[in-house]
């Protein structure tokens, strides 16, 4: 048993169809899924999701593509697992991640980079807990 992060497979990608295939990525890397769901996100959600990024000139953007459809949420354990996951999802631009890595095959942009991954230990905790109860980890 690992530590853990958290993800979500943002709109962009749901609306592509590469749900299936990111989960592979994911599982093929080595994490296990211990909490998932399928589910929008409101517009309070993301508001406070992002909280951090609220003076950023992207906020309103972020907001409204966050919202726009679907999402998968999940948390997933590995050892090391938050480096480990930024290494396997690659650079916040598409343009500037590494081949093979999840965001050079299915990202479009900074803004719509088809997956999350938290930055931190303290911010994968956090960010799980805000779309999981402990009831939803397995
Ligand atoms: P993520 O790192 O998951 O969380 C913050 C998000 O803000 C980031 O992914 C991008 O989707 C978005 N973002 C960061 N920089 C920009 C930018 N310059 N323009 C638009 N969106 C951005």
């Amino acid at each position: 048993t690992g530590n853990r992060t958290f993800t979500m497979i943002k709109p962009d990608a749901v609306e592509n169809g590469h749900i299936g295939a990111i989960l592979e990525k994911i599982t093929a890397a080595g994490f296990k899924i211990v909490a998932m769901k399928y589910t929008q996100l409101s517009r309070r959600d993301a508001g406070e999701f992002y909280a951090i990024h609220k003076e950023r000139p992207f906020f309103g953007e972020l907001v409204e593509f966050m919202t726009r459809g679907p999402i998968v949420a999940a948390i997933l354990e590995k050892d090391n697992a938050v480096d480990d996951f930024r290494a396997l999802i690659g650079a916040t631009n598409p343009a500037e991640a590494a081949e093979g890595t999840i965001r050079k095959l299915y990202a479009a942009s900074i803004g719509e980079n088809a997956v999350h991954g938290s930055d931190s230990d303290e911010n994968a905790a956090i960010e799980g807990a805000f779309h999981f109860s402990g009831r939803e980890v397995y």
